[in-house]
């Protein structure tokens, strides 16, 4: 197996964690390389379901180096919290298992309080963040006033960091949302804590990853969000704070870009959305509720109800051109079961003409009409399919009109949310 990234290619919650699982068994390193705890990555092993925010899903797998690279920021609580849980299941028994990147940044409770009052001053206009203070950390990475990694466990450098930092978040906290300030001590000695716990793992991430590639391992790089959040490229302001296309591969891990074989997109076979912005093919009616009951649409993180529409190949079209993608993973094919009509949206209608170029501005974009094609649904369940053969004549032609639309091959297709449950295409992840 070659070096592979594995993103989402719609607006999250794809199912990147089932995929970036199920190949991990031929792995030795997967990495992560941007976003943070926003990302709710699920694996289900043996009916077991594990929720990973932080760790890469190849954590189950204890021959897999798991790397959180430069590009990921990082909440300390969060991080241990979830260590000790696949610990406890018997996981991560050797900590050279997991190593951090010391250029990432740390999320701080300001950053949180600050990312939950802006939320709740922007009211009905809000963007329906995950309230883990994504926005904030991701602002002083670039203002050039954030916490890494290295300095965080750096003895002694903890104080010195609140102490400049706490001055103007809780004047921001107090003055402007009314909200209640961070304690300096109380916060120090609670971070000066967690570094201790969390040294161990610190590391020089890229000359790992380069070695490991140099060494013609098998590296799996997992995105987090999908495209359709990236902060240039999706449908901003309703997007997440980091960019979820393929170049945070080589800035949020240090690597190179003749250095990545392939490039897989992760799409439902539906759409989901979680949080405000626009989502042409939304369904807000019996069959979105259908789609979001039989797919359990409810988020990893906050448990909220994720919005549910059909798929939008215009949008994955968009983001496959974006990050030259080279296979696809489709996922959920099995929630389709039963439907006596499927729609696929090919394209967008605004002001009466078809769109050839995504708009740049919500307002346009939540003003798009979908251009559907249907497709017959699927008598009986795909679930036990492993085969391309195995599946109905009606879903496979489904399968086809997605592979011919994007004019990409699909490398694997799942039917239901365990390691095994999968039709797996492309004979090198075999
Ligand atoms: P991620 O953020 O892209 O990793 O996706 P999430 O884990 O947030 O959401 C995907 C959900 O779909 C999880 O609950 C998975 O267990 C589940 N899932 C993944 N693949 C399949 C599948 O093929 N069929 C079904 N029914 N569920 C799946
Ligand atoms: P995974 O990796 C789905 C969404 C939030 C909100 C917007 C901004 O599990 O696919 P943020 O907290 O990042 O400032 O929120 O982005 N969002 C996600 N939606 N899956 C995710 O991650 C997401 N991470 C952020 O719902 O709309
Ligand atoms: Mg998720």
């Amino acid at each position: 197996m070659p070096s592979v990234v594995i993103l989402g290619a719609q607006w999250g919650d794809e199912g990147k964690g089932m995929a970036i699982d199920a190949f991990a068994q031929r792995a030795e390193m997967i990495v992560r390389y941007q976003g943070g705890n926003n990302a709710g990555h699920t694996v289900v092993v043996d009916g077991k379901k594990t929720i990973l925010h932080h760790l890469p899903s190849g954590i189950l797998h204890p021959k897999v180096r798991c790397v959180i690279g430069n590009g990921v920021v990082l909440d300390p609580a969060v991080l241990l919290e979830e260590i000790g849980r696949v610990k406890q299941e018997g996981y991560l028994a050797d900590d050279r298992q997991l190593v951090i990147s010391d250029r990432a940044h740390v999320t701080c409770p300001h950053h949180i309080a600050l990312d939950k009052a802006a939320e709740a001053k922007k009211g009905s206009g809000k963007i329906g963040t995950t309230g883990r203070g994504i926005g904030p950390v991701y602002r002083d990475k670039v203002g050039r006033t954030g916490l890494r990694f290295g300095d965080f466990i750096e003895p002694g450098r903890i104080r010195d960091f609140f102490r400049q930092a706490l001055p103007e978040a809780n004047f921001l906290l107090t003055q402007f949302y009314g909200a209640e300030p961070i304690d300096e001590d109380s916060v120090v000695a609670l971070y000066e804590g967690y570094a201790t716990r969390l040294r161990a793992y610190a590391g020089c991430t890229y000359r790992l990853v380069n070695d490991a590639l140099a060494a013609k391992q098998n590296v799996l790089f997992e995105g987090a969000q999908g495209i359709m959040l990236d902060v240039d490229h999706g449908t901003y302001p309703y997007v997440t704070s980091s960019n979820t296309m393929i170049g945070s591969v080589c800035n949020g891990a240090g690597v190179g870009p003749n250095r990545i074989n392939r490039v897989m997109a992760v799409l439902k076979a539906y759409c989901t959305r979680v949080g405000a912005g626009p989502f042409p093919s939304e369904l807000h009616d019996e069959t979105g509720q259908r789609l979001r009951e039989r797919g359990h649409e409810f988020g990893s993180t906050t448990g909220r109800p994720r919005r549910c529409g059909w798929l939008d190949l215009m949008a994955v079209k968009y983001a496959a051109e974006l990050s030259g993608v080279t296979d696809l993973i489709l996922t959920k094919l099995d929630v389709l079961d039963g439907f006596e009509t499927l729609r696929v949206c090919v394209g967008y209608r605004l002001d009466g003409e078809e769109v050839t170029c995504l708009p740049a501005a919500a307002s346009v974009y939540e003003r798009c009409e979908p251009i559907y094609r249907d497709f017959p649904g699927w008598p009986g369940s795909v679930s036990a399919a492993r085969r391309l053969d195995d599946l109905p004549d009606e879903a496979r032609r489904f399968v086809g009109f997605i592979e011919e639309t994007l004019q990409l091959p699909m490398a694997m297709i799942s039917v239901g949310p365990g390691r095994k449950e999968t039709i797996i295409l492309n004979s090198s992840f075999e």
